[in-house]
């Protein structure tokens, strides 16, 4: 019996050994080739470059594991950084490496075969009647298989953007259902398209604070002017010794603003008639977004704003400070993506075009900027999301009446 275990064990071991020999060769050939990988150094003979010692591979999980030792000085970031990964990937003949620290000498790297992206996120949906404060909306699942959730009382506004097709509105109906469920939660905004805000809510208590269609530019205008007269009374209501309010009911309701496709509405409004002695309409309409950015959030307001691009005018840099939760899907034009992340994303640029549907980055406050998945309202076909987000809305407004009735 011992003997046998024994016999395995060893077999085990001149397994990983061998693997390790196999890929010793192309672990230096490919740190020699990426920066911040080797280190030159001189010696007596001349110079020779360092690599991180390849030590062992571990091949009793599912994926094999290269532990390695780090070369004195190097971080764990030189590793993940978007182009290392990728080439130690490719050069060891895997289609990612996901790594992790081990003290502080060392790296294990696993070696994966597809994508730990692909497979669908479901959008967990609490139980209905709870509150905002009580319970974190899911937005998605990272590459390590974590599930970022967050609380909208805690939470920051949020930008989401993305080329057509890659997965904004799938993202906002599973945040938009997860948040509905919610009885201190009002859903208000304006959108062009009256998909994601307008029918699917008709006959809720939300309906009457959104602006839909794109025939009346002044219902859209007229829309922000009540939020921020409602941001103005509760920021002038604030009990004394509070600067924002962080406990919400029915009658006073955390409020998600939805703006869909608001650089639209801007181009909408360039040619919209004003009344006479009236500041522009665009103007007019930047002037209220401006003051919802930066005043909402203590008046228990939370910013959702859908775009295909960011751009210098909904997210200049002060804007971009009071988005603090950032959603980039796939992008047609790489510059969106430095518009909305800063320089960090310069390393993902390349990767991140040919992310698939529902693949973004995402960045938060004291989270940097990585690759998740989003998740979706799962229904009885790939193309249900929308009756499924219908029917999600069209229940919690049900089950209101039931309770009032
Ligand atoms: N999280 C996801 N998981 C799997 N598939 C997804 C996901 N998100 C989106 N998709 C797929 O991508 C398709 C397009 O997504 P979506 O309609 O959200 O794009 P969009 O960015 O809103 O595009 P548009 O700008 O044209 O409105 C969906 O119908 C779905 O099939
Ligand atoms: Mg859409």
């Amino acid at each position: 019996m011992w003997s046998k275990q024994r016999a395995a064990e060893r077999a085990e071991d001149r397994a990983a050994r061998e693997f390790v020999d196999r890929l010793v060769n192309a672990w230096r050939r490919v740190c020699e080739r990426v920066p911040g990988l080797s280190h030159t150094v001189q010696v007596a003979s001349g110079t020779t470059v360092v690599v991180p010692t390849l030590a062992r591979a571990d091949l009793s999980g599912p994926d094999p594991v290269l532990v390695v030792r780090k070369i004195h000085g190097q971080l764990i970031e030189d590793f993940r950084a978007d182009e290392a990964s990728r080439r130690i990937a490719a050069a060891l003949g895997y289609d990612r490496i996901r790594v992790y620290p081990r003290g502080s000498e060392w790296v294990r790297i696993e070696l994966l075969i597809g994508d730990p992206l692909d497979g669908e996120v479901p959008a967990p949906l609490a139980g209905r009647g709870l509150s905002v404060s009580d319970v974190e909306i899911t937005i998605a699942r990272d590459e390590l298989g974590n599930l970022l959730r967050q609380s909208w009382v805690e939470g920051p506004h949020v930008c989401i953007q993305g080329a057509t097709r890659s997965g904004k509105s799938v993202w906002c109906y599973s945040a938009l259902a997860q948040l509905a469920r919610l009885d201190d939660v009002l859903i208000a905004g304006s959108d062009l398209s009256g998909l994601l805000l307008g029918r699917p809510y008709v006959g809720t208590r939300h309906h009457e604070w959104q602006a839909t269609g794109s025939a009346d530019v002044e219902a859209h205008r007229d829309l922000l002017v009540r939020l921020v007269a409602e941001m103005d009374t509760r920021i002038r209501n604030l009990p004394p010794r509070r600067d924002k309010f962080t406990r919400f009911h029915a009658g006073f309701p955390l409020i998600v603003v939805v703006l869909e496709e608001f650089a639209g509405l801007l181009r909408l409004a360039s040619t919209a008639q004003v009344e006479k002695g009236q500041p522009k309409m665009r103007e007019q309409l930047l002037a209220l977004y401006g003051r919802l950015v930066s005043e909402g959030h203590k008046a228990g307001m939370r910013l959702m704003v859908v775009t295909q691009r960011a751009d210098a005018t909904v997210v200049g840099g002060f804007e971009r400070g009071q988005l603090g939760l950032r959603i980039s899907f796939r992008l047609d034009d790489q510059e969106a993506l430095v518009m909305l992340h800063g320089q960090s994303a310069r390393d993902h640029l390349e990767e991140h075009q040919l992310a698939p549907p529902g693949v973004a980055l995402v960045q938060a406050p004291a989270r940097p900027l990585g690759r998740v998945r989003g998740p979706r309202l799962m229904g009885p076909s790939e193309d249900a999301d929308y009756a499924r987000y219908w029917d999600e809305i069209a229940d919690g407004a049900a089950r209101l009446h039931e309770v009032a009735a």
